[in-house]
């Protein structure tokens, strides 16, 4: 099952890692505001480090770019040092958080059930999560891709009603194309972008797989990202490498207006 990209409105998000301290924050955000300011066409992200994300902001306040968390804690509040709580991302000004990461998933140990409890720690906390699957290079060339990509969906929104389901966005990044500059090609996104539609689509009412966004990610950068951004089931992009340097980024943000 296709539906039109039309109606979806874009959107681009950028995840800066462990990149980007305040100062660097603070330069990069106010090159993205003189150019996005204004322009209403695509919905923009950007996620600073923790640190970051209070300086940044303040220079995006009133630009349309929004700012997301990269990470949260399950709790809202406790002894769990060197933690942050989707409540205090909130406080902070910040309107989405990333949860399920493959880098979260395979250097921190968040599981499929820990992502199951920090998408419950978004709407807790009145944040929009944006969550993230994929394959490994191993699970694809051994045929898994399709069953681990299901798995990891059954577990991040199981719990979550179909009313909620259109406040989540989706993002396909199948690890072996994050930071490699081994892009998936946008047939192959496609084809996984329209598998998870369908998934949706067996579960939930129609205005679910009609309404939610599926960003691709892994290895876009300007150059590839119109061929993405063109296939029917690819609403967006969460951008890693890309999302450092201005310039790339913008081309990204260009790419999704044409
Ligand atoms: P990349 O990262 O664009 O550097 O491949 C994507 C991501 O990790 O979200």
């Amino acid at each position: 099952m296709t539906t039109s990209a039309s109606r979806r409105r874009p959107f681009i998000a950028g995840n800066w890692k462990m990149y980007k301290g305040p100062a660097e924050a603070d330069a990069l955000a106010e090159l993205l505001k003189r150019s996005l300011t204004g322009q209403a066409q695509v919905d923009v992200a950007v996620a600073p480090p923790f640190l970051s994300i209070p300086i940044v902001v303040a220079r995006l306040r009133h630009s349309g770019v929004h700012v997301s968390g990269q990470n949260l804690h399950p709790e809202p509040a406790g002894a769990f040092t060197g933690e942050i709580s989707g409540e205090m991302l909130r406080q902070a000004g910040v309107a989405y958080c990333i949860v399920g990461h493959s880098e979260r998933r395979a250097l921190f140990g968040d599981t499929d059930a820990v992502v199951e409890k920090k998408v419950q720690a978004c709407f807790r906390a009145g944040l929009l999560p944006i969550v993230c699957v994929g394959e490994t290079l191993e699970e694809r060339e051994g045929g898994q891709a399709e069953v681990v990509v299901r798995r990891q969906l059954a577990a991040a929104l199981g719990r979550l009603t179909a009313d909620q389901l259109p406040s989540v966005t989706l993002a396909y990044e199948p690890v072996w194309a994050i930071g490699t500059g081994r892009v998936a090609t946008p047939a192959q996104a496609q084809e996984m972008h329209a598998t998870i539609r369908e998934w949706l689509a067996e579960r939930y009412p129609p205005f679910v797989p009609r309404g939610m966004r599926i960003l691709y990610g892994g290895s876009v950068k300007a150059s590839n990202a119109a061929g993405l951004l063109s296939q029917p089931d690819i609403d967006g992009a969460l951008v890693g490498g890309a999302a450092l340097v201005a310039d790339e980024f913008l081309g990204i943000v260009a790419a999704a207006t044409a």
